[in-house]
């Protein structure tokens, strides 16, 4: 099920700080504090300021290494930026909010219900659930429907690989994910007015079969910090971050296709589909480019987020205008 990197095409210059991680990955992995030898000074102290400050949170292991395909211009974005640049909007509407409020969520005990259309329904212990699914490091693009977008490290599992062991049956067609509703503890869900209450997502059976959809449990080699998401979440790097669910506590296998929270919102500014495309417009503002958090001048924002190759043919004659 693992896509590797085999094309040594794919793999290109910015492969540069993506090897400085992975070298520091042995670090966490280890627990040795050394950083390999042949580092150059200057590239240990660039991904210093990249990586998480020691300690901030626990160090998961024994992490493999998963899937990762960077273009040319790719580096990575600081820990710093990905889990202080959020959206949850349970936890506040600004960027900020989430890491500053999130730290009132209970994870632990976490308990996620499966039910629906399968052969294996039941609610599991995230602790337990876990022991079975050996953890993979896997940098994804990261690219949110306002325009903004960031690359990094996750560590999690192949969302595929969890689906199959609940058994769909024949008639499930969809997936659906629904995030806690704790208004006691995540402060945006005591206004009706922010958003639906509880978040909820989809995808299409073979959407969340696709070997690029991931469960996360961490990002950074460090277990997920609260405002992103923790202690599970979804990532889906080809399509608008909004589909990518935070902190889940229920999958549902549905005949039909679910509403997702932002589509129940607005309508006529937010699909089903949500898969990153530059040439249809938000009605809003333009798609065509994005912001790369940590640089000045905008980029071109890729067809499926750069991940054509992986997920294009799942869409293999549907008007992705209409099904945005
Ligand atoms: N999940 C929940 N439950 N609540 C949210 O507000 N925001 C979504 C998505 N998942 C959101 C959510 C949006 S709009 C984006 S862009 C990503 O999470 C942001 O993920 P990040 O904060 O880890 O970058």
């Amino acid at each position: 099920m693992l896509i590797r990197i085999v094309k040594a095409s794919a793999v290109r210059s910015s492969e540069i700080t993506p090897k400085a991680l992975y070298l520091d990955r042995r670090r966490f992995i280890t627990g040795a504090g050394a950083i390999a030898g042949s580092l150059a000074t200057g590239t240990r102290m660039a991904h210093a300021a990249l990586a998480p400050p020691p300690g901030v949170n626990t160090r998961l292991s024994p992490i493999t290494e998963g899937y990762r395909k960077l273009g040319d211009k790719d580096e990575l974005s600081s820990y710093k930026a990905v889990t202080g640049y959020n959206n949850f909007y349970e936890f506040g509407t600004d960027k900020s909010d989430p890491a500053e409020n999130a730290h009132t969520l209970t994870t632990k005990p976490w308990t996620v219900k499966v039910d629906g259309l399968c052969a294996k329904p039941g609610t599991l212990d995230l602790d337990d659930f876990l022991k079975s699914y050996p953890l993979e490091e896997r940098i994804y693009r990261h690219r949110c429907v306002e325009g903004w977008s960031m690359v990094f490290p996750w560590v999690g599992f192949s969302l595929g690989d969890v689906v199959k062991r609940f058994e769909p049956l024949g008639s499930a067609k969809y997936v659906q994910f629904e995030t806690l509703l704790r208004p006691s503890e995540m402060p945006g869900q005591r206004s009706s007015l922010i958003l639906p209450w509880p978040y909820v997502e989809g995808l299409r059976l073979d959407e969340a079969m696709n070997p690029l959809a991931t469960l996360a449990v961490g990002l950074y080699g460090e277990v997920l910090p609260n405002q992103n998401g923790a202690p599970i979440r979804l990532v889906l790097p080809w399509k608008y971050g909004f589909k990518s669910i935070k902190s889940i506590v229920r999958v549902t296998f549905t005949e039909t296709q679910p509403k997702n929270t932002w589509q129940v919102y607005a309508p006529s500014e937010y699909g089903f589909y949500s898969n990153v495309n530059p040439t249809v417009d938000h009605p809003r503002w333009s798609q065509a480019t994005e912001r790369r958090i940590g640089e000045f001048l905008r980029r071109k924002t890729l067809m499926f987020n750069g991940y054509a190759e992986e997920v294009g043919q799942l869409y293999t004659g549907m008007d992705l205008v209409q099904n945005f």
